[in-house]
């Protein structure tokens, strides 16, 4: 099936986004990583895993229940089919508001077979009348069920096969200390250093069928915000420009223009990124609310907090306060700096 084609204009596509767009789904499947020696980076990460995956075949046991936790993009999902692979079970997947009821939940439980992965992304998400059901189906390997209503009540137990849970989050603080404590293992995910994403780059482009200078891979890697799933989103849109106008090569040259011709400028920064820092600095000294700032950029508040801000944080552009989010004075400059290219018109004016 062809994936509806987006119209709006190539600055304005979602290079950064967390969620999954219609083009990522078939590259992205090529793009990810299958085994542990194909995943870059993380080491201290990998080399756990790979202890805990060896001493539970060894063993003859499922893993013990897994957390992965780091913003979006940086291989939660990947980690979670790897193991399921290298531990050779089955992986079911789901995901936290897709778990809206309990009854949701059993029907996933029941049909786990023993050593079963199930995989709940977006586990901080969870409904608390569902995360209860949770606690004894991790624990015990038993599931309460309370049949009929009022007086006829009864509640029946069901005995569920070994499963192993891997959830992921990108609110580890958002998560409740009676479900974070039922994972045996927690594993951080941090954003990588841009050596490793040159490496995920050049295996890319070799997937690809592009060819990938190295000076064109730094600067990729140095504009991917430590992401692996923004390095491949980048080089994907390069691939066309080199594949139409380049002789299906890129080179710096087209790199730098490519990414410039994404709406990325000097500064790195893209067009929802200006859009942020502009909604501040108009504040003009006040601090503004995520919710303000969703409404002005028209990104979702999630994405804003997950995906954008904490970059620009890095960057020290933007300052996180209690009350509210402050530019830096960088970002006042950077502002006035870029004048008319900014969107004009007052906070809820640039649609
Ligand atoms: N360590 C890695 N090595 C190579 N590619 C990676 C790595 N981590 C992530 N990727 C790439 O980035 C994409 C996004 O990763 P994903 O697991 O979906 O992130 P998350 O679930 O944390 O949001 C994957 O499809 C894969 O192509
Ligand atoms: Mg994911």
């Amino acid at each position: 099936m062809t994936p509806p084609l987006d119209h709006r204009p190539v600055t304005e596509q979602p290079i950064f986004t967390p969620r999954d767009l219609p083009e990522d789904r078939n590259v992205d499947l090529a793009l990810r990583p299958r085994t542990m020696d194909e995943f870059v980076g993380q080491e201290r990460v990998v080399s756990n895993l790979r202890v805990f995956i060896r001493a539970a075949r060894e063993r003859g046991e499922p893993l013990d229940h897994i957390l992965f936790s780091g913003l979006p993009g940086l291989g939660k999902t990947t980690l979670s089919w790897v193991i399921a692979r290298e531990m050779g079970t089955e992986i079911k997947t789901t995901s936290g508001p897709a778990l809206s009821r309990p009854k949701e939940l059993a029907g996933i439980l029941t049909n786990l077979d023993h050593g079963d992965l199930l995989f709940i992304d977006e586990i901080h998400r969870i409904p608390a009348v569902v995360e209860e059901y949770l606690y004894s189906a991790m624990e015990d390997f038993t599931l309460d069920i309370v049949l009929d209503q009022g007086p006829a009540a009864r509640s029946i137990r069901i005995d569920l096969r070994r499963f192993t849970l891997a959830g992921a989050t990108t609110r580890e603080g958002q998560l409740s200390g009676p479900l974070r404590s039922r994972f045996g293992v927690h594993e951080k995910l941090e954003p990588y250093p841009p050596e490793d994403l040159e490496i995920i780059l050049a295996r890319s482009a070799r997937k690809l069928g592009v060819v990938l200078d190295p000076r064109a891979a730094a600067h990729i890697a140095a504009h991917s915000r430590g992401t692996p799933r923004v390095a491949n989103r980048f080089l994907k849109r390069l691939r066309d420009f080199a594949q139409i106008e380049a002789g299906n090569r890129i080179s710096l040259e087209v790199a730098r223009t490519g990414l410039a011709r994404l709406g990325i400028d000097e500064f790195g920064l893209s067009a929802v990124d200006r859009r942020i820092l502009a909604t501040l600095v108009r504040a003009g000294g006040s601090p503004v609310g995520l919710k303000t700032i969703a409404v002005s950029v028209g990104e979702e508040e999630q994405t804003i907090e997950d995906v954008y801000e904490p970059w620009l944080i890095r960057q020290n552009l933007v300052l996180k306060t209690p009350r509210g989010r402050l530019p830096t004075p960088r970002a006042c400059e950077l502002v006035s700096e870029a004048g008319d290219d900014l969107p004009a018109g007052g906070l809820f004016g640039d649609a």
